[in-house]
């Protein structure tokens, strides 16, 4: 008789082996959604989240520890572009940096995307050029063309394992949303029927069946009701924050918010058992993710040139046009120190507040000539009047009607962004502020033509709206409530930005 210690280590011998002889089945997936073209997160907020070097170093520690053939990575759309549409001044611009993230997309080594309605801002061509030559695919079942020729694959099998396991036979099913709008030479049909006449296919040759969506929340939530044997939904378009799976007649929900900001990670076996869905994770981007100093991950790197590679463009942009646009060229601005002599009560108030330093923070981050950050970094970028280039110290262009005395006669820069960065410290502001045009006066109370001469009188009152117009979610977190504004925290930020009262000429 074997002792009872004997038999049990006999016994689990016996059960490894047998582990052995049918290996269980499993893999990761980690999925992300709505990455909205951020590269890297743009710092507007405090402890930002996000940014794909980060990302690069969390898909590196999965596969670490369970192997890189068990990784399978998936992401539901508006990858590219922040907005459906793309302001003409940044369409150059917007299609260097797509160009980017589709190359860091090819060092994280995503697996599938589906294509969302943002992925077309700058068009079907440009959407189409930026999947070539790249390892990842966009799956679309209900998304074709209307000339009948193809478009994208429906769907794909993913086979993934770990050292110790069988493979995974995954089948990943791409869908859109139908009320969205999408480019004229496509064609939508109804997800729901596309789902109910492939799923009942792909389970004969799959272990497990992922939809990945771009339906939002609310229609996917109506595809696990109405279509069986969907096991897992990975959604996006809502950038709804889940903490956990939601589970729904078999089907079980999940979403990452957006921006990279969180990604989800989940342990799959087939079937999905409680205890996978119990451990899923998202996992927020912060700073534990950063690389080593001095160490610079390969997507690190990708993002400085991505920064070269726009100041670059903005350059030759710049001086290709003469002009950034000719959108509203009669636009005149004036920059603060034309207001100085009159207001200086509320200039040195000005001085004091973070406005003053906008354009700074963006000189430190080396995205001072990134038109994108600029919009609310600077005035009237964009308008013939308006502030073009930060190494002229920020001149506003001369308006060729009404020559101004002090801003246009600006000393104009050669410098780098280290040594203006350094210039800057050093009090370079103080002789050189006349050119330089950081979010102020106008930003708030103008445009205002020829202000205190003429009919353009400026407004005293600042609408909330010119606030909230740079002030939005994504880049003032903390005075709204995910999406809406906590009206409390809008007027204690106002009381801190209005300027004191005093008449004009009245000594401080
Ligand atoms: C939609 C407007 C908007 C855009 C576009 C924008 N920012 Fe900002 N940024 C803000 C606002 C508003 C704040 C202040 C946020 C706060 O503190 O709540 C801010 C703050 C910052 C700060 C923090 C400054 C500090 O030290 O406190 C940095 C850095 C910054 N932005 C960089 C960027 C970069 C880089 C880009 C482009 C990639 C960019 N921003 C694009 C609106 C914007
Ligand atoms: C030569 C003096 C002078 C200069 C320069 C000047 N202002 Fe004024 N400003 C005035 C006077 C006078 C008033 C009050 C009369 C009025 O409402 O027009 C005024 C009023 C204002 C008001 C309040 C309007 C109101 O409804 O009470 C704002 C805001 C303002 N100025 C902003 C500016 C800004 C911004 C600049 C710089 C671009 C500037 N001013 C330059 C003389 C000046
Ligand atoms: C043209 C865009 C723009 C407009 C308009 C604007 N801001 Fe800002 N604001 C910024 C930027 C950019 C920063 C960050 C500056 C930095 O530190 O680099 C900022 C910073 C701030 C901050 C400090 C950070 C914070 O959230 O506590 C406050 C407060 C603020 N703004 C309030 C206001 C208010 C109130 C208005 C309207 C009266 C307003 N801003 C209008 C762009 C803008
Ligand atoms: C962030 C937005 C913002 C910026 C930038 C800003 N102001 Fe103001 N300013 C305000 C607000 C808000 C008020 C108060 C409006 C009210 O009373 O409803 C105000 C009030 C004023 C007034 C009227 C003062 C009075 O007697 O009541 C003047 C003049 C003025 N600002 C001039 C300036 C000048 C000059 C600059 C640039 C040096 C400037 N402001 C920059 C937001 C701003």
């Amino acid at each position: 008789m074997r002792s009872s210690r004997a038999s049990l280590l006999a016994t689990s011998v016996f059960v490894c082996n047998l582990l052995f002889a049918t290996p269980a089945r499993s893999a990761v997936l980690i999925h992300t959604n709505d990455i909205l073209g951020e590269l890297e997160p743009c710092g507007c907020r405090s402890n930002p989240k996000g940014g794909l070097a980060r990302h690069y170093t969390l898909i590196k520690r999965t596969e670490n520890t369970a192997g890189a053939g068990a990784v399978l990575q998936l992401d539901g759309g508006d990858l590219f572009f922040a907005s459906a549409t793309t302001a003409p001044m940044l369409v150059k611009q917007a299609k260097v940096q797509a160009e980017f993230i589709a190359k860091a997309l090819d060092l994280t080594g995503l697996d599938a995307a589906v294509p969302g309605e943002k992925d077309f801002s700058l068009g079907l061509s440009v959407f189409e050029n930026l999947l070539d030559g790249h390892k990842f695919k966009f799956l679309a079942a209900n998304l074709v063309r209307k000339n009948s020729k193809n478009f994208l694959e429906p769907y794909a099998f993913f086979s993934k394992k770990s050292e110790k396991t069988a493979p995974l036979r995954i089948a990943v099913l791409g869908l859109v949303g139908e009320e969205l709008s999408w480019p004229k030479e496509l064609q939508v049909l109804p997800a729901i029927k596309t789902a109910e006449k492939w799923v009942p296919e792909l389970r004969k040759k799959a272990d497990f069946i992922i939809v990945l969506s771009h339906l939002g929340f609310e229609k996917d939530q109506e595809l696990a009701k109405k279509v069986k044997g969907i096991d897992l939904i990975v959604g996006s378009h809502s950038q709804s924050f889940l903490q956990e799976p939601v589970k729904l007649s078999g089907a079980s929900l999940i979403q990452a918010s957006f921006k990279n900001q969180y990604v989800g990670v989940l342990s799959l076996t087939a079937p999905l058992s409680e205890n996978d869905l119990g451990n899923y994770k998202l996992i927020g981007l912060d700073s534990g993710f950063d690389s080593e100093p001095g160490k610079p991950n390969p997507i690190d790197s990708l993002v400085v040139d991505f920064k070269k590679a726009i100041a670059e463009l903005s350059t030759k942009q710049d001086a290709e046009l003469g002009i950034t646009t000719t959108a509203t060229p009669q636009i005149t601005f004036q920059t603060f120190p034309r207001c100085v002599d009159c207001h200086r009560k509320q200039a040195d108030f000005w001085r004091k507040t973070p406005h003053f330093k906008a354009l700074k923070s963006l000189v430190d981050k080396k995205q001072a000539r990134n038109k994108d950050c600029l919009l609310c970094h600077s005035l009237g970028l964009g308008e013939l009047n308006g502030f073009s280039d930060v190494n002229k110290i920020g001149a506003l262009k001369p308006d060729p009607e009404t020559p101004l005395t002090s801003p246009s006669s600006a000393p104009s820069l050669s410098l780098s962004p280290e040594q203006l960065s350094e210039a800057l410290d050093k009090g370079a502001f103080k002789t050189l502020e006349n050119a330089w045009a950081p979010v102020q006066c106008e930003n708030c109370h103008g445009p205002s033509g020829n202000h205190p001469f003429g009919a353009n009188a400026y407004s005293k009152k600042v609408e909330k709206a010119k606030c909230l117009s740079c002030h939005t979610p994504d880049r003032a977190t903390e005075w709204y409530d995910k999406t809406s504004l906590q009206e409390k925290v809008f007027t204690e930020k106002l009381k801190r930005m209005t300027c004191p009262p005093g008449d004009p000429t009245e000594e401080p």
